[in-house]
């Protein structure tokens, strides 16, 4: 067994259950978890034997509780209307735990209730504690929940089992994040943290393995012979809005860059693995994680570009500079844009650019990897008065989620000329339903015991050991900013990175 992994727990089976949620009156709780979590329930897809218990600290009746996710299920479930005979029924597994993190009496007490409810409701003992909180608290309720014996050992034949679901970030940088590590895994096995990434959950992002390693003619020319490039770009329309705060803490590296992008890379270049288990599928991401060329000096100049957006228009609407956002210093010099080239040092992909560029207050809203395949020899089409297109596959995360081809094709009629013309599939038209949401998969795969889909300890080390050289020269070299209007592509270094190597941003 792989020492990494939970004993006995690799069928798909679920196991009766009480998920606690820490944090349970925050907006990720309101916006994501809980309409998750009704949506698994609706479907049929939670244990018969369900429990959730939300931890937070205002006091509250289980019945104002229960009201207050209500509301938050017709605000953002995606059906609708609200299925109201099963919400009735469905609500009394729904409870309220008032404390405080550090109080050890709520854990004495959350215990107590726990114990209660695998009495009354089947729940046989097995715990998922998702910490929805500020990451500052992750260390003290991994150690009280320790303390209180609601964290149990990691033993073969268990009968019962606990795990706990963190949000990101996992740290600030390399250091840090070891540091978050260390102390965390002082009361926790690795097999029972869930590090949740929410990209991982998204259908399209899931089937890249499918598309890969389920259709033999992609396989054999994905590598250096065939792929000229790699774009993946993560665009938003939207600004920082309320999360101003935040953000001035955090940038886009940190936010989009070390973990969602990270992610995709890593997907987008591993290795076949040996087969679908959480570890081996994990082996081969960190894999290309760890050979992807550390940056040097020269590439903080020239192939990482940092941007931040000035004021400006979306679809015709002025709206401010990120130094104009509320709670927001009006000289910052955090980045919402970035645009980086790498390299990944392996077989497959030695001398192939991946091109990566995230931003806010971008002309549209998209996630999209485009993977540009290398020229056709043009001797054949060599008199046409423009060069033929290379073909690209794009695969798109969001928004019409589906994947594109680019090929030419000659336009009918006796003068032939030659057009570039696009083959797609789109979820959404295809299989006649939006796919599920990312926090819906996530959480039932914790249930089950499967973390394919949640980050590795490695993984996120490895990430913030090739980007924590970039923030260190951020921090010691100041950016003319803003340098991108709102409504643009970004800053025009970022264009002039790919365009030195003959190639252009692309979305398809
Ligand atoms: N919101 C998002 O879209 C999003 C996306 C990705 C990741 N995340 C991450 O998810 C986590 C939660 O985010 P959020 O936006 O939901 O935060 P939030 O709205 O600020 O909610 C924080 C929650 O923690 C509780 N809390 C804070 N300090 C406490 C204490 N000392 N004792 C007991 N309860 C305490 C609050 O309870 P009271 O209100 O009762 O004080 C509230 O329920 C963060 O780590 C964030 O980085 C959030």
């Amino acid at each position: 067994m792989n020492p990494l992994e939970e004993p006995g727990r690799t069928s798909r089976t679920i196991d009766p259950c009480v998920l606690v949620i820490f944090g349970a009156t925050g907006d990720l709780t309101g916006r994501r978890l809980v309409p998750a979590i009704y949506q698994l329930g609706r479907e049929g897809l939670l244990p018969s034997n369900f429990a959730c218990v939300g931890f937070a600290r205002r006091p509250k009746t289980d019945e104002q509780f229960r009201g207050e996710l209500k509301e938050d299920i017709i605000a953002h479930s995606r059906t609708k209307p609200i299925d109201e005979t099963f919400w009735q029924s469905f609500q009394e597994q729904i409870f309220y735990h008032q404390s405080d993190f550090d109080v050890d009496e709520g854990y004495q007490n959350l215990a107590r209730r726990l114990s209660q409810l695998d009495t009354r409701h089947g729940t046989r003992g097995n715990r998922i504690f998702y910490l929805s909180v500020p990451p500052k608290y992750f260390p003290l309720i991994i150690e009280k929940l320790r303390k209180f014996n609601l964290i149990y050992d990691v033993r073969e034949n268990e009968e019962r089992w606990s795990r706990v679901i963190i949000e990101k970030p996992f740290g600030r940088d390399f250091a840090s994040s070891a540091e978050l590590q260390t102390s965390i895994q002082k009361n926790l096995h690795e097999s029972q943290t869930y590090r949740i990434d929410h990209y991982l959950g998204k259908e399209t992002v899931q089937n890249l393995l499918v598309f890969r390693f389920a259709n033999s003619i992609f396989e054999s020319i994905w590598n250096n012979k065939h792929i000229d490039h790699v774009q993946i770009t993560v665009a938003e329309e939207l600004g920082i809005g309320t999360r101003g705060a935040f953000f001035e803490e955090e940038g886009l590296l940190r936010d989009i860059v070390q973990n969602h992008m990270m992610q995709l890379v890593s997907l987008v270049a591993m290795e076949p693995p040996v087969n679908l288990s959480a570890s081996a599928v994990r082996d081969e991401k960190v894999k290309v994680l760890q050979s992807i060329r550390p940056f040097t000096q020269s590439d903080f100049k020239e192939n990482v570009i940092r941007g931040q957006y000035g004021n400006g228009y979306i679809n015709g609407e002025s709206v401010p500079g990120y130094r104009q956002e509320a709670n927001v210093n009006p000289n910052s010099a955090v980045e919402t844009y970035v645009a980086m080239r790498l390299f990944i040092d392996n077989w497959r992909w030695a001398s192939v650019p991946f091109y990566l560029r995230g931003g806010k207050r971008l002309p549209k809203r998209a996630t999209e990897i485009a993977i540009t395949f290398k020229d056709a020899p043009g001797f054949l089409f060599q008199n046409y008065d423009r060069k033929i297109d290379p073909n690209v596959l794009a695969i798109r995360i969001q928004p019409n989620e589906g994947i594109a081809l680019k090929i030419n094709c000659k336009i009918p009629g006796p003068s032939s000329p030659i057009q570039p013309v696009k083959m797609d599939f789109r979820y959404g038209s295809y299989f006649g339903q939006s796919p599920p949401e990312a926090y819906e998969r996530l959480i039932w795969d914790s249930m089950l015991g499967d973390n394919t889909l949640f980050a590795r300890s490695d993984e996120v080390a490895s990430s913030w050991k090739i980007l924590t050289p970039v923030l260190e020269y951020w921090s010691n070299n100041r950016s003319e900013f803003p340098n991108y209007s709102s409504g643009t592509w970004g800053p025009a270094n970022a264009d002039e990175m790919i365009k030195k190597d003959g190639r252009t941003w692309r979305i398809l």
